[in-house]
C-alpha cells in the first residue's frame, strides 16, 4: 500500500472511492437513514466514554457538550428526512465499525484501551469529515451542500478534540505511534468494504 501518495487533506492513509459520492447521491433516503444512525452511535459510544473514565475530570467535561451535539446532528438529520418528505428506515449493519473493533487487541489493559477509544473516534470523525466533504461538493442540491457542510466542519473539530485528548493523557510519540497503527488498518481493510450508496461509510 503507497500511504503516501494518497494521503488525504485529513491525514487519512486513504481517500474515499470516487464511486461511492455518485451512489450516495441516487439514494437519498438510505444515506439520510444511515448518517442519523452514525449520529446516533456517535452519541452513543461519547455516553460509553464518560461512563468508563468518569474519573477524569477533562474526559467529561470535554465530552458532555459532544454528547449534546451528536444528538443534536441526529436530530438535524431527522429534520432533514421530514423536510423531504421522508422517514428514518431501520438501522443497518454497519460493516465499517465491524471491521475497525476488529483491529482492537483482546486483552487490553485499560490505559491501551482507553487510548484506542479515543483514536478510534479520530477516526471515524475523520473519515465521516472527509464523506461530508464530499457530499457537500459534489450533490448537486445546494441546500444539502449546505446542510453537509456544516456536519464537515462540526465532525472536524471533533476529530482535532479526541486527538487532543489523547495527547492530554499520552504522550505524543505514544499517540502518534498508534494513531499510525490506526490509519494504516482502516486504509488496509477499507478497500475489501463494498462500495455502496446506501452508507456512510
Ligand atoms: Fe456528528
Ligand atoms: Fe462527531
Amino acid at each position: 500500500m503507497n500511504s503516501t501518495s494518497s494521503k488525504t487533506t485529513l491525514g487519512l492513509n486513504l481517500p474515499t472511492d470516487p464511486r461511492w459520492v455518485d451512489l450516495a447521491s441516487l439514494s437519498l433516503q438510505d444515506i439520510l437513514t444511515d448518517h442519523a444512525f452514525c449520529e446516533q452511535k456517535a452519541a452513543s459510544s461519547i455516553i460509553s466514554i464518560i461512563q468508563m473514565h468518569s474519573d477524569k475530570p477533562e474526559i467529561v467535561e470535554a465530552l458532555a457538550p459532544v454528547v449534546t451535539e451528536e444528538w443534536g446532528h441526529f436530530r438535524m438529520v431527522l429534520a432533514e428526512l421530514k423536510k423531504r418528505g421522508l422517514t428514518l428506515g431501520i438501522q443497518r449493519p454497519d460493516e465499517y465499525i465491524k471491521k475497525l473493533m476488529k483491529g482492537k487487541p483482546k486483552g487490553q489493559g485499560r490505559d491501551q484501551l482507553f487510548l484506542d477509544q479515543l483514536l478510534i473516534c479520530a477516526l471515524i470523525e475523520a473519515r465521516s469529515c472527509e464523506r461530508f466533504r464530499l457530499l457537500s461538493r459534489k450533490l448537486t442540491d445546494q441546500e444539502l451542500q449546505e446542510f453537509y457542510h456544516k456536519f464537515m466542519v462540526a465532525e472536524a473539530a471533533h476529530y482535532k478534540l479526541f486527538l487532543k485528548l489523547a495527547k492530554h493523557y499520552f504522550e505524543d510519540q505514544i499517540v502518534m505511534d498508534r494513531w499510525q497503527y490506526w490509519l494504516d488498518y482502516e486504509a488496509e481493510f477499507l478497500p475489501t468494504l463494498q462500495v455502496r450508496g446506501d452508507r456512510m461509510h
